[in-house]
C-alpha cells in the first residue's frame, strides 16, 4: 500500500483530485468508483472547479457508487443519490445514463443487489475506486462481523455507523438501519483503489490498515490483499 501523508484535509483533497484528473485526461472514457460521506466532498469540489475552468471533460466518464441507504427515496436529501447530485453530478457534464447508484427505493432489495452486482461485473473494471473509511473500519457499508460479503448485498448498519452518520440527520432515529452496498469482492475488482482518511476519529482504523493484520473486525484491512492501493490521509488520521 502506498501512503501519501498530507498536512490536512485540503491537501488530501488536492492530491485525490489530482489523481482522478490525471486519469480522466488520459482516459476520457474511464470508469470511476465513487464514495459518499464528508471525506470526498473536498475532492468533488476540486473536480467541479477543474470542469468549470475547462480543464476536465466528464462526458465520456462512467461511475459506480459504492452504496445507498435502504429504504430511501432518491429525493430524500439524506440519500446518497441526492448527495452525489449536490456534490458532483449537478455541476459537471457527466451523462445521466453513465451514472450508477444502487436504488434505495427498489421494492425488492435482494433483486436490486443482484442487478447492481451484475451491472458492475459486466462493465469495464473500475479504473479508480475512491473509498472513505468508517470509524469502525468499514468500507462502503461492509460492516465488521464474523465474515464479510463478496458481492453487493443488503446490510444491517451497526450501532457505531448509525451514531457516526446521525450528524447528517435530524436525529439518530432517522438514520436508516439498512443499506445496499458493493461487497468486498466487488470493491477489490477495481484496478486502483484510493482510500481517503481525515481527522482523529479515523486514527484507530488507519493504524490497523498500516499494520500486518487482516481481520473482518476491521473490513478495510482486506485492502492489503490488493496490489494497487493508495492511502491518502492527513496527519490527524495518521498520528491521532
Ligand atoms: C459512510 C459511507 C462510507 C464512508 C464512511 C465515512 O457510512 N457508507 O462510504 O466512507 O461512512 O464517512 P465520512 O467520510 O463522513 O467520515
Amino acid at each position: 500500500m502506498k501512503l501519501i501523508l498530507c498536512k490536512n484535509y485540503d491537501e488530501m483533497s488536492e492530491k485525490a483530485a489530482a489523481e482522478i484528473a490525471c486519469l480522466v485526461k488520459k482516459a476520457p472514457d474511464c470508469t470511476l468508483g465513487l464514495a459518499t460521506g464528508s471525506t470526498p466532498v473536498g475532492t468533488y469540489k476540486r473536480l467541479t472547479n477543474m470542469y468549470k475552468s475547462g480543464e476536465l471533460d466528464f462526458s465520456g466518464v462512467k461511475t459506480f457508487n459504492l452504496d445507498e441507504y435502504y429504504p430511501i427515496s432518491p429525493e430524500n436529501s439524506q440519500s446518497y443519490d441526492f448527495f452525489m447530485k449536490k456534490n458532483l453530478f449537478d455541476h459537471i457534464n457527466i451523462k445521466k445514463e453513465n451514472v450508477n447508484i444502487p436504488k434505495g427505493s427498489a421494492n425488492d432489495p435482494e433483486r436490486e443487489c443482484q442487478r447492481y452486482e451484475e451491472l458492475v461485473r459486466s462493465s469495464d473494471p473500475v479504473d479508480i475506486q475512491i473509498l472513505g473509511i468508517g470509524v469502525n473500519g468499514h468500507i462502503g457499508f461492509n460492516e465488521p462481523g464474523e465474515y464479510l460479503h463478496a458481492s453487493t448485498h443488503v446490510t444491517e448498519l451497526t450501532e457505531s455507523t448509525i451514531s457516526a452518520n446521525a450528524r447528517f440527520f435530524e436525529s439518530e432515529d432517522e438514520v436508516p438501519k439498512k443499506a445496499i452496498t458493493m461487497g468486498i469482492g466487488t470493491i477489490l475488482r477495481a484496478k486502483k483503489i484510493i482510500l481517503l482518511a481525515s481527522g482523529r476519529a479515523k486514527h484507530a482504523a488507519i493504524s490497523a490498515l498500516l499494520d500486518d493484520r487482516i481481520t473482518t473486525d476491521i473490513p478495510a484491512t482486506i485492502l492489503k490483499t490488493h496490489g494497487n492501493v493508495i492511502l491518502i490521509c492527513d496527519e490527524e488520521a495518521y498520528y491521532g
